[in-house]
């Protein structure tokens, strides 16, 4: 037997502990029910639900997906069922769950933000809130929030407040200070930090002679993003005192081994579980046979033994 647990809030009084490091990353697994059937999906780490607003909304106009060499554009816009569904509708169901469902949350104001986590304090079914000022694709509001320090701590800060949940707080590559972004929300009370969202990006077609996706720009994912994600990641397990969860690119035990090595307390699957729903369990499964053949007893004697 290994001992693949981890804890993601060693600063909370009530923790999060997750018996593996391997989660799905917001937008990629839906809320978790819809991948039920597909397999044993209890048996991850924890589930990050899509980014929840307040109301509900219906995203971007279509087309609002493209493949890229090595990658995907998304403009998707957050389309999402609103906050009050996701408590009537599908806590209920989480609550139920082994797996701890974390949700992520997103808003145009710090005062978003801040309804946001009041009302999911308490909520049964929910573990953590997942703080997204790193989405690309909406007007106002969220990666303008995390690309300086400044406005990344307030937001912070506000959730802190607002709620008695762990907060993770999932950061942009989109800035050109990831360490001092990140050590500025260490500072506001994050418990853990998420990296990385999406590199904002886009496509032309040329037969129309104009840019393919609906809303123009787009979030670039994928295995194109793996190489920035890594280093990010490495950057601010190196800067940061706090678990850090490394995200981007991860199709393989492989590439979730190179971001626990950089420092990485925990990973997430997002786009690889498009073309392979199981891929996170793949992950996990590819993880613990890695520390068998090597001998490893704790995942903790992985984390960060590649910081230099
Ligand atoms: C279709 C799609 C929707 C996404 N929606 C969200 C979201 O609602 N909230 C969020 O924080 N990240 C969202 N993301 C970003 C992912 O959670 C992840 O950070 C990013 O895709 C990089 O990981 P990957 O390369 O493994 O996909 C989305 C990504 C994709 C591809």
């Amino acid at each position: 037997m290994v001992n693949l647990s981890v804890q993601l809030a060693p600063k909370h009084p009530r923790g999060l502990l997750l018996t593996n490091p391997v989660m799905t990353a917001s937008g990629t697994f839906g809320y978790g029910t819809e991948y039920s059937h597909m397999f044993d999906i209890q048996k991850l780490g924890a589930i990050v639900c899509k980014g929840t607003t307040l109301e509900p909304r219906n995203g971007n106009p279509q087309p609002r997906l493209a493949e890229t060499a090595g990658g995907l554009l998304n403009s998707i816009g957050l389309e999402n069922i609103g906050i009050n569904a996701l408590i009537e509708e599908k806590a209920p169901i989480w609550a139920s769950w082994h797996v701890p469902v974390i949700v992520n949350i997103a808003g145009e104001t710090v005062g978003d933000y801040t309804r946001l986590a009041s009302q999911l304090d308490g909520v049964a079914g929910i573990s953590g809130l997942e703080v997204n000022i790193s989405c690309p694709n909406i007007k106002a509001g969220g990666a303008e929030f995390g690309a300086n320090p400044d406005s990344a701590a307030e937001v912070t800060a506000a959730v802190r407040q607002a709620t008695s949940l762990p907060v993770l707080v999932k950061l942009t590559p989109d800035t050109s200070d990831i360490a001092g972004v990140a050590l500025a929300v260490a500072e506001a009370g994050a418990d853990a930090i998420s990296l990385i969202n999406t590199l904002k990006g886009m496509a032309i077609d040329i037969t129309k002679r104009s840019p393919l996706l609906g809303n123009i720009t787009g979030g670039l994912s994928g295995p194109a993003i793996k190489p920035v994600a890594l280093y990010m990641v490495y950057e601010v397990a190196g800067a940061v005192d706090l678990p850090v969860i490394g995200c981007g690119g991860i199709t393989t035990a492989s590439d979730a081994l190179e971001f626990i090595m950089a420092g990485a307390s925990a990973i997430q699957v997002g786009t690889a579980s498009f073309t392979d729903p199981r891929a996170p369990l793949d992950v996990l499964e590819g993880i613990e046979q890695f520390m068998k053949k090597e001998g490893i007893e704790d995942i903790a004697e992985l984390i960060g033994v590649a910081q230099r």
